[in-house]
């Protein structure tokens, strides 16, 4: 069962002679529980077709479906809590709020849903990303890899059923690196979260049951690896 899809899907930016054309009629599908991971050399739309798929920007042509909502229907608002419901982003720079701490950076989609945190859900999460004795400090105070686990917290608290995350363990050590895919990979076993996950390691890529290559914003091999 498909939980995503994308049609012909285009991004350019700028116009005239200085158009690039970031994504160039990108299709595919995502089955449920799913875990894929995106390759390609810097420059060829990885990150942008991130942020199409998890709503974060628009699309210049094609359609996205999430679930059977097609996203571009979708005001800013109502696509704001849609995201925050159903798609955990990490970003490539982590996107974490300045002025809030660690806890509330991490548990921020449910706050602002004005919901009750799972307190044994957010104590292993943070454990398991080794952030227990950060709870306390903001983003400035943390170093790279730190940040980035917080954001990957941030984006695992909801359980989400889509988990988009820009090379979420390039300013991990090989043993955090590992840990944190491990917890990504539980997370799709165990919770049948859908996963999908841009990468320069190739290490990493073979983890994932398929694996999509990008070359100047086009699809140029989709392969099955498991
Ligand atoms: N806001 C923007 N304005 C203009 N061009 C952009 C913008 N964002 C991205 N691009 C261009 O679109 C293309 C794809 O960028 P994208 O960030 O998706 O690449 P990437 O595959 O994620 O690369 P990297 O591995 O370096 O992160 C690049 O040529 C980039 O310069
Ligand atoms: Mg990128």
């Amino acid at each position: 069962m498909e939980i995503l899809r994308c049609t012909n899907l285009t991004k350019t930016y700028g116009q005239g002679s200085g158009i690039i054309t970031a994504l160039d009629h990108v299709s595919l599908t995502l089955d449920r529980g799913s875990f894929t991971a995106v390759v390609g050399a810097s420059g060829s739309g990885k990150s942008t077709l991130l942020h199409m798929l998890g709503g974060v920007d628009r699309p210049t042509k094609g359609n996205i479906y999430i679930e059977d909502t097609d996203i571009s229907t979708l005001t800013l608002e109502q696509l704001a809590i849609f995201r925050r419901r159903k798609v955990g982003l990490v970003y490539q720079f982590y996107n974490l709020i300045p002025t809030l701490n660690v806890r509330k950076n991490i548990l921020l989609p449910i706050l602002l849903d004005g919901e009750k945190p799972d307190e044994a859900r957010f104590e292993k999460l943070v454990n398991t990303l080794g952030l227990s004795d950060r709870l306390t400090h903001y983003p400035r105070e943390l170093s790279g890899g730190q940040q980035q686990r917080v954001a990957i917290a941030r984006s695992l608290i909801y359980q989400p059923a889509l988990l988009l995350a820009d090379e979420p363990t390039g300013n991990l050590d090989r043993k955090n690196s590992n840990e944190t895919l491990e917890l990504l990979q539980l997370s799709n076993q165990q919770y049948k979260q859908t996963v999908l996950l841009i990468t320069h390691d190739e290490k990493i890529a073979l983890k994932a049951d398929r694996i999509i290559t990008l070359e100047d914003g086009k699809i140029v091999s989709d392969e099955v690896t498991k």
